[in-house]
């Protein structure tokens, strides 16, 4: 029988891990099998149970779920500590490892499909929700010359800066509300709120200069056309766009590596859904 994975979200229809990783599988020649299965609300510990029981021997995890999964692992990689935030999670011998490959997805989208290096760069993250908190520790590594994280709540935003300070190495993430960006120029700017997925915009206060010269949109959400975050980068001069179609496929690479030890060549994939895709975030 081949080995059995899954995604476990709610709702989980619209989510494209199942085609991704049949694809990986097939590429890298992995005997698997991955299915999207619905979690009940109040029942996600006993269907990742219910999984294992069955010979499962891994899951992504997806929205709501993302914060249960870590209080619900035995172990945690150091990435999925730092997130508070569990979205991969592999079963063994030992019990249920947590693990986070969203911050990695990012990155790799950023560095590898994108060229774009970081080092140096001013860069702004919107949103202070666990899309942003999984992407902190990663965008820190990469050395901005510095890191603004804002949010309409702005005491969220804080918590982050404060949680990361730590972590820096000199550098201080700072903290603010969305009015205190005015006037200001970014290099990279990232939303990472779940506004897109309403279709609306974080209440960025942007005139001419916001964008720098060369800067870098990036919407976490993807879809057919521009998001609303990238409607406005474009309007205002961004010289560089992308969405979140990239990040989707490397976390899955990432998740791939992360149970099978091999890791996929995720360019065909993003080409492939390219193609094809509606809009969405995540797994
Ligand atoms: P996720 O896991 O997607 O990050 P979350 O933890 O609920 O979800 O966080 C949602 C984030 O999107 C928050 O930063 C939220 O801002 P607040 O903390 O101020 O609520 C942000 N967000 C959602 N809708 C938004 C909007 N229309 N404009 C700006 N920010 C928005």
């Amino acid at each position: 029988m081949s080995d059995r994975y899954c995604v476990f979200g709610n709702p989980v229809g619209h989510s494209k891990s199942p085609l991704i990783h049949a694809a990986f599988a097939a590429q890298c020649g992995q005997d698997l099998s991955y299915e999207a299965l619905l979690a009940p609300l109040d029942g996600f510990a006993a269907s990742v149970r219910a999984f294992v029981a069955a010979d499962g021997r891994g899951a992504n995890v997806t929205v709501p779920f993302k914060e249960e999964a870590f209080h619900l692992a035995d172990r945690l990689t150091v990435r999925a500590e730092l997130a508070a935030a569990v979205n991969t999670l592999r079963f063994d011998g030992a019990g249920i490892l947590g693990d986070n490959t969203d911050g990695a997805g990012l990155l790799r989208d950023l560095s590898v499909n994108l060229a774009y290096s970081l080092a140096g760069k001013r860069v702004l993250l919107l949103g202070a929700g666990g899309a942003a908190r999984g992407v902190i520790a990663p965008l820190l590594d990469h050395r901005p010359g510095l890191l603004v994280i804002a949010n309409r709540n702005v005491a969220r935003a804080q918590d982050l800066a404060q949680r990361f300070t730590t972590l820096a190495g000199g550098l201080v993430p700072r903290a603010c509300g969305y009015p205190e960006l005015a006037g200001q120029s970014f290099d990279l700017v990232i939303n990472a709120t779940s506004a897109s997925l309403a279709g609306a915009l974080p209440p960025l206060p942007v005139a001419a200069g916001f964008f720098a010269p060369a800067s870098l949109a990036y919407d976490m959400m993807y879809g057919q056309g521009d998001t609303p975050f990238l409607a406005l980068a474009r309007k205002q001069g961004a010289a560089r766009l992308a969405d979140g179609l990239g990040m989707l496929v490397e976390q899955a690479a990432e998740a791939f590596h992360f149970w099978r030890g091999v890791r996929p060549d995720s360019a065909p994939v993003i080409a492939a859904l390219r193609a094809t895709s509606g809009p969405g975030r995540d797994g």
